[in-house]
């Protein structure tokens, strides 16, 4: 961990010219360098660095980002790499709150990780092997309806009712491996198998290599499954249960199931449906979602019909949000309250089951607003505002421009708004307002203020005065604007929307309206101008208009500031992306 002050500090010493210049020929152009970039074909540069936002940004292929960001995707350096190299180059320390791993550590971790696998693809042969000799663990998984096939399919196996069965294939029982395997528990100096008398089931990571085990009982004893606990080479949220059997059928099928049972992706693969795929007693990670995407462009989740299985879908929804793509796509199938996947497919069959994917499920975005409304009344304000409340979090997540739009104007029709103004909650909700502006403070009634205090207030002020003027009113595009701005920005749109031309039609437009009070107050704190104003004559009109071109200006720059800030810790989003490489295009 490298202090986030350290960086900082690192960054405001360094050149971005200079680094950038060590790796690709920099020609000034205007205030910035240019070149073609590094990052994409092309003939003609759009590859731009700013000196004076310690910035880079190539106008074809959107790469951005600070000269760390530049080494991380130039040189292919970790963050940590990056920082260390810059840090070199001028002489600075980089100081750790934490030591980083010596060469031998991590010589010694990657020679365990081989250690382990070996271990597991021993013990799965083991428990195949077992089950061969047990008729009571081939009678049950033939009481659950598997034939052989599905068992040589996912290799199931069975652990022996002993206390160290796993002695009897490795020599070195109980290995210091061993134990961190999970395969191995020790109590008061004794040792023994984790695994005793359960079905075994070997879950294996993407590549094939078991890593890791889930085993049921056979009976009806407790618990009903155990499982490895997370070991250096296996990791819950990362890892599905099913994925390596499936592969095929996903890429045939172009879709995935995800259920949650160990069992019912084994009884879904009975009944032909072998895209299936389990997580492994916790909630779908994002992790996992983007796992699967990288296998398929559609998702189906299909959870018990109970309680818990409502609980699963929501939590998968939630974490789904960060990985959505415009061309993917999620769906939720709910079963009847007294199913799960694996009854379900036995009882109507593979075809109802595959019809009931297509015709029952429902997608993310309908599920997602049904789901926040499930309690809310939205005919009273306080429902609407609330279902705001809730919503935008979730929008903000949404890095899929297009799905995110479409979502957001759903709520905006929901709760009756404008969907400009949800966009604009959700700009102030964005983490972008790390550095947040400066607050416009309007002068309270008790303060005497003799002179309009910002340009802004004065714009804002004529632009009551003399309504007309809207039509020289450009903002730049945003996500998000100081409090002066916005009511800028509201005023003229007002203006615009309801072709106001007096000053009395604007105050009676104004009745209600949110900024109505703070607009009385910047029009009669102000009282003493406004009569200078009294005839209005060219020379204000041009003022008026540089005015709002020197405005329009620094709200840009101040966007872009907060932006590039942004990128300096944290990737930023696509429609920040998009926003950004607008704001530098025009400058
Ligand atoms: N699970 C677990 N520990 C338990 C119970 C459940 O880890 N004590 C996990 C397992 O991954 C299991 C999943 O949660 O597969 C779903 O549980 P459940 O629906 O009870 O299991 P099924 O797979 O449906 O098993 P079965 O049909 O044999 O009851
Ligand atoms: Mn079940």
């Amino acid at each position: 961990m490298i202090p986030s002050d350290f960086v900082d500090d690192l960054l405001s010493r360094i050149d971005i010219v200079d680094v950038i210049s060590d790796y690709v020929p920099l020609k000034k152009g205007g205030q910035n360098y240019v070149a073609c970039c590094p990052f994409h074909k092309e003939k003609t540069p759009s590859f731009t660095v700013a000196p004076n936002k310690q910035f880079y940004h190539c106008f074809g292929c959107g790469a951005h980002g600070s000269a760390i960001g530049f080494l991380m995707e130039y040189a292919h350096l970790s963050f940590a790499d990056a920082v260390e190299k810059l840090a070199n180059r001028i002489g600075m320390r980089v100081p750790h709150t934490q030591n980083r791993e010596t060469h031998q550590e991590r010589e010694e971790k990657k020679r365990q990780r081989v250690s382990l696998v070996d271990y597991m693809v021993q013990c799965a042969n083991f428990y195949h092997k077992q089950l061969a000799l047990s008729t009571r663990a081939q009678d049950y998984l033939r009481n659950r309806g598997l034939n052989a096939e599905i068992v040589s399919r996912f290799s199931l196996g069975y652990a022996p009712a002993q206390w160290q069965a796993l002695q009897n294939i490795f020599d070195d029982y109980p290995s210091k491996d061993l134990i961190s395997s999970g395969m191995v528990l020790e109590k008061e100096g004794r040792y023994y198998d984790r695994f005793r008398d359960r079905i075994m089931f070997p879950i294996r990571d993407v590549t094939g290599q078991v890593v890791a085990f889930g085993g049921r009982i056979l009976d009806s004893g407790e618990p009903k499954y155990l499982n490895s606990p997370e070991t250096p080479i296996f990791n819950k949220g990362s890892h599905l249960y099913g994925l390596y059997e499936a592969r095929a059928d996903i890429r045939q099928e172009h879709k995935v199931v995800v259920v949650e049972g160990y069992m019912d992706v084994v009884a879904l693969a009975q009944h032909n449906i072998g895209y299936a795929v389990a997580t492994l007693g916790t909630a779908t990670t994002s992790e996992h979602i983007r796992l699967l995407f990288r296998q398929t462009d559609t998702i189906y989740f299909c959870f018990d019909g109970d309680t818990a299985g409502r609980k699963s879908a929501w939590r998968a929804l939630e974490n789904s949000l960060s990985q959505l793509q415009d061309d993917k796509g999620i769906y939720f199938l709910f079963l009847p309250p007294e199913h799960d996947p694996d009854s379900y497919v036995r009882e109507y069959g593979s075809e109802f089951f595959s019809g009931s994917l297509k015709k029952d499920s429902i997608p993310l975005s309908r599920y997602w607003l049904n789901e926040l409304m499930r309690d809310i009344d939205t005919n009273t304000q306080e429902g609407r505002a609330e279902l705001i409340h809730r919503a935008t979090p979730h929008l903000s997540e949404i890095k899929a421009v297009n799905l995110k739009y479409l979502l957001t104007q759903n709520l905006a029709q929901t709760v009756g708004m404008d969907i400009a103004d949800i966009q604009y909650l959700l700009g102030q909700q964005l983490p972008v307002k790390k550095h947040t502006y400066r607050k416009a403070r309007f002068p309270n009634k008790t303060f005497r203020q003799p002179r309009l205090s910002t340009l802004a207030q004065q714009q804002i002020k004529w632009l009551l005065i003399n309504p007309k003027w809207e039509k020289y009113v450009e903002m730049p595009e945003y996500l998000l604007l100081s409090e002066e701005y916005a009511i800028l920005a509201e005023l003229s749109a007002l203006i615009r929307e309801n072709n106001l031309s007096s000053t009395e039609q604007v105050w009676e437009n104004l009745r209600n309206h949110e900024y109505e009070e703070v607009l009385h107050r910047i029009w009669c704190e102000n009282a003493k101008i406004s009569e200078e104003f009294g005839e209005l004559d060219e020379d204000d009109e041009i003022m008026f208009r540089q005015g709002m071109q020197r405005l329009a200006l620094t709200i840009r720059d101040e966007q872009v500031n907060e932006l590039v800030a942004k990128s300096k810790y944290q990737s930023l989003t696509a429609t920040e992306q998009e926003l950004l490489k607008n704001l530098l295009i025009r400058n």
